[in-house]
């Protein structure tokens, strides 16, 4: 029989431990972590790190945030999960916070960021054959070349990184590609009588932090309104104040169909997401025609208020928006031959390595993990830089001078 060894500070261990009875489907960087706080993460012999990554931004309000984290443990005390075959009694309570505080009528309560997504092409689909009177098995839904929607055999069928979908066919219909950024792509899409919805992104994440034009949105909402298309924002990266406004949206006042929200509704206590429409959309969906065992759940409904409810009181969106514009200029001063370019918006930001290297991102990542940072690139030569959103003016400097630092590894 094998002992488990569990307090080991040798990060090979667990390393070892993982490779050989993990499934290999990510490829982490080589360092085991123990402990967060804030926007520091420990690894297991003790040492810190700046936290860049934020669990792919749900840690927005800090690791383990206080609040956020008395909300799980006193309410996991109480009651955790009754299923939805019982009412509870915070559901309600949590559906009328997030709808006042977005603006919809309905929320409908779910738990990883792709069942949120699944959850709205669910929507969009009964809408365009109950509502707008699409042939039925004809609704169409409009998405975007690199595109990033989560993982499931119904949302890699529409995406255009080879290494998302290979081989996991045969895929669902239904969908069409145009290029992200145009309006003229999405104008003529939409002339298409069987589509029922654009679903995209409103800062492309995992593609390298690709923001769209200024008018973008509007543009989108102004077409979407003349053809009777659902306009649905997956705001699971971009949401939550990530991107120095509540909801990416935001920015241009546009308010979108149907928005789906993941990853930051818990301050990464748990996995939660939701998706938030009028009833027009929401009531189209009639009981037993979809649902979850654990969406809804008590303890989901009291960590998902005490995480909106930081966001407001910590004025996270505003000091994104304020420590983004702040980040990007001190990156620019480092005036580095290799940072091709810096972009993005709020805290959620890239830089574009430029190298002849092809592992020259990875061998950054590498060297700021040795000296203090992390971060992963993402699609060879980018690497996201999205801190929680309470870090200070002193740690982004300090967090600079560890990047300006790194760099000098490249030659
Ligand atoms: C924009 C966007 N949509 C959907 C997802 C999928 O979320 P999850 O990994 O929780 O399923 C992600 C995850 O990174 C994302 O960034």
């Amino acid at each position: 029989m094998t002992t488990l060894k569990t307090a080991s500070t040798d990060a090979n261990h667990y390393i070892q431990l993982e490779d050989k009875y993990g499934a290999h489907n990510y490829h982490p960087l080589p360092v085991v972590l123990k402990r967060g706080e804030g926007v520091h993460v420990y690894d297991v012999a003790g040492k810190e790190y700046y936290d860049f990554l934020s669990g792919y931004s749900a840690v927005n309000q800090g690791h383990c945030h206080p609040r956020i984290l008395q909300a799980l443990i006193e309410q996991s005390k109480e009651l955790t999960l009754t299923s939805r075959a019982f009412y509870n009694n915070l559901l309600g309570e949590y559906a009328q916070y997030i709808t006042q505080y977005f603006g919809y009528d309905k929320v409908l309560p779910i738990n990883t960021g792709v069942e949120a997504v699944e959850t709205a092409i669910k929507l969009c689909r009964k809408w365009a054959y109950k509502v707008k009177g699409i042939s039925k098995g004809q609704a169409k839904i409009v998405v975007c070349e690199n595109n990033f929607h989560g993982r499931t055999t119904g949302v890699i069928s529409f995406s255009t990184d080879p290494t998302a979908s290979n081989e996991y066919g045969p895929y669902l219909p239904g969908f069409e590609v145009i290029a992200y950024n145009s309006v003229s792509a999405l104008q003529r899409a939409l002339e298409d009588k069987n589509v029922c919805a654009f679903l995209f992104e409103p800062i492309q994440g995992e593609a390298g932090v690709v923001v769209p034009d200024d008018g973008y949105y509007t543009e989108v909402r102004k077409l979407c309104t003349e053809k009777n298309v659902l306009m649905v924002a997956d705001e699971i990266q971009t949401g939550l104040c990530r991107t120095g406004t509540p909801l990416a949206c935001d920015r241009e006042h546009v308010r979108p169909d149907i928005i789906i929200l993941g990853k930051a509704l818990s301050g990464g206590m748990l996995p939660i997401s939701a998706v938030l429409a009028d009833d027009e959309i929401m009531l189209t969906i009639k009981p037993g025609e979809h649902g979850s065992t654990y969406g809804g759940n008590p303890l989901a409904c009291k960590v998902a208020i005490a995480s909106l409810q930081v966001l407001k009181d910590e004025h996270l969106a505003e000091k994104a928006e304020e420590l983004g514009i702040y980040f990007r200029e001190k990156i620019n001063k480092l005036n580095s031959p290799h940072i091709k370019t810096v972009r993005g918006r709020g805290l959620l930001n890239a830089i574009v390595i430029d190298h002849a290297e092809k592992d020259a991102a990875w061998d950054l990542c590498l060297e700021m993990m040795k000296n203090g940072l992390l971060a992963k690139p993402t699609h060879g030569d980018k690497i996201r830089l999205a801190p929680p959103l309470i870090i200070t003016k002193e740690q982004i400097d300090e967090a600079v001078v560890i990047i300006g630092k790194s760099l000098s590894i490249l030659t």
